[in-house]
């Protein structure tokens, strides 16, 4: 069977770690040439090395235009013209409503929402006809989930640029849709700096309200990403596809 994304470029934010790097491989496989964007130098080596010759890591900040800007003139140096966007990068922090400071609030709206805005304006000269631009989004933008108020409103804006990046490109040719993951098993618990009782009852608490009793793995999202990159979803737009154990659905 051919490779289904073979000669495709995909450029994926946060490709270093999680359901990002999970994509990057599975891209990989299936025969595109893939760029990473992350902060962290060492993950981003370490995920270079491990995708191989197909992969091109850069180093950036998704909220920095300078770094997008540069993220794009690398990848098409590199690989040539884009025919695959990745929005992923993305952070959260669990914080009551009383907890969430202004500083937090900055921050989850520049890296989440503005991050993901200008990752896909600053794509656009560089896009193939027919490029497929995939958004992150979340449970949580979908349903109310305690302490995440500020992260699912980014989340929820995020599934808006979805619909209204849809609507202006549609016409080059140009489909844009959302993905939406539940809790997946990533390094996004680690780097949340809430007390371990608070971590273990927002756990206990996600685990009981999903159908398939279990967390989902980073790959089950790639392989979703993947049926949107490829011409397999040709007639799918503006759409948010959820794999999340069935948690916004039943
Ligand atoms: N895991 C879940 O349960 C879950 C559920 C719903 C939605 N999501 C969404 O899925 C996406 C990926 O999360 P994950 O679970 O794979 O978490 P992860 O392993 O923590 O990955 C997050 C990635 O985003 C990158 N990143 C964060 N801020 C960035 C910035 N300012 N500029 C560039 N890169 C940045 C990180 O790299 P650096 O730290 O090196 O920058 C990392 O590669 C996120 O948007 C998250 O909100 C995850």
């Amino acid at each position: 069977m051919s490779k289904r994304l073979q000669n495709k470029v995909a450029v994926i934010t946060g490709g270093n770690s999680g359901i990002g790097l999970a994509t990057a491989q599975l891209f990989v496989e299936q025969g595109a040439r893939v760029a990473i964007l992350g902060r962290d130098e060492k993950t981003l080596k370490a995920a270079a090395e491990g995708l191989g010759p197909a992969a091109l890591a850069v180093q950036g900040d998704i909220s920095r235009m300078e770094d997008l800007d540069r993220l794009y003139a690398r990848t098409t140096e590199a690989f040539g013209k884009v025919d695959i966007v990745f929005a992923n990068a993305g952070v959260v922090q669990l914080r009551t409503l009383e907890e969430t400071d202004e500083a937090l609030f900055d921050k989850l709206v520049s890296i989440n929402f503005k991050g993901t805005y200008f990752t896909v304006q600053k794509a656009l000269p560089h896009l193939n006809e027919k490029a497929s631009i995939i958004l992150n989004t979340s449970l949580a933008g979908s349903i109310g989930v305690p302490m995440t108020s500020a992260y699912a409103a980014t989340k929820a804006a995020v599934r808006s640029l979805a619909r209204s990046f849809a609507a202006e490109l549609v016409g080059r040719g140009i489909r844009v849709n959302a993905l939406s993951p539940g809790a997946i098993h990533t390094p996004i618990g680690a780097r949340m700096d809430s007390p371990r009782e608070v971590l273990m009852d927002y756990g206990a608490k996600m685990m009981a309200r999903i159908p398939m009793k279990r967390l989902g793995a980073a790959e089950e999202v790639a392989r979703a990403a993947l049926f949107l990159a490829s011409d397999e979803s040709s007639y799918v737009l503006g759409a948010e596809l959820t794999v999340d154990g069935g948690v916004t659905q039943l």
